[in-house]
């Protein structure tokens, strides 16, 4: 079982940010990424069609042996893990923004969060914001129209730095010092974002952490690969593979494929 890959999804390619930090961790584990990409963005969908989407993408993992699946997507994590978990017998681990951290260390008392408009109204997320953000304003900003912008090839775009010069306006009036990312396609934004805050804004996004996650819950289910052979690194999209391809060294393939 220990050499069955890890299955990671997400509505489109923005996991794979996730997927290099698994990838960087642990090296010697085989993986099969899913971007279901023809279905992005999963943010304005509801609770239903979102834990759907998430059903579908599991039981395709679980065709293919996955030992554990990493749900790359904040909107998936916050809509449909409570699900996941309650219905099929494999470990999950998911991705929330990581409000915590910067409620905890802001000096300012203001932290800015540019996630989905499913991760920002879902239960889950109401409650780790009141839980830890009680003292602080929290400046919530969806980001409509950025994974549309990065699943359609346009990460580099004139229209990207407008965007984001408008989501991140309010939040810089209100002098933020920390921004979380809650959304996994976002990581591909850090240049930008780094080009147009302050240079004491910090940004925190949650790759590391889940991928540390992954590897203590492989541990404890004793399902880390011992191997050292070469692992087996399987990309599919039923998007455009050539856009996920530009966010991957070219060693890696993306393939094609109808799910
Ligand atoms: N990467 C997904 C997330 O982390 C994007 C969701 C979407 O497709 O809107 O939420």
């Amino acid at each position: 079982m220990s050499k069955q890959p890890i299955g990671i999804f997400d509505s489109g390619v923005g996991g794979t940010s996730i997927w290099k930090e698994i990838h960087a961790l642990m090296p010697q584990e085989n993986s099969i990424y899913l971007a279901d990409s023809k279905n992005a963005p999963y943010g304005p969908k509801g609770k239903t069609a979102i834990t759907e989407l998430s059903i579908k993408n599991t039981e395709y993992l679980i065709a293919q042996g996955c030992k554990i699946i990493v749900v790359a997507c904040n909107t998936a994590t916050t809509n449909a893990i409570d699900y996941l978990r309650e219905n099929y017998a494999i470990p999950f681990i998911g991705i929330e923004p990581a409000i915590k951290p910067a409620a905890l260390q802001t000096q300012t008392h203001a932290v800015g969060i540019l996630a989905t408009e499913g991760t920002l109204s879902s239960e889950l997320f109401h409650k780790t914001s009141l839980l830890f953000a009680k003292n602080i304003t929290v400046l919530e900003q969806i980001g409509d129209g950025i994974v549309e912008l990065i699943e359609s090839g346009q990460l580099h775009s004139e229209a990207m730095r407008t965007l984001l010069k408008l989501y991140l306006k309010p939040m810089i009036e209100a002098n933020i010092d920390y921004l979380v990312l809650g959304c996994t396609h976002y990581p591909y934004l850090i240049p930008i974002l780094i080009d147009l805050l302050p240079k004491h804004v910090k940004i925190i996004d949650s790759g590391q952490a889940v991928a540390r996650q992954t590897k203590a819950v492989l541990e404890k289910h004793q399902l880390l690969n011992p191997s050292t052979i070469q692992p087996n690194l399987q990309f599919f999209t039923n998007g455009n593979p050539k856009i996920m391809q530009s966010l991957l060294s070219k060693k890696f393939k993306v393939e094609a494929l109808d799910f």
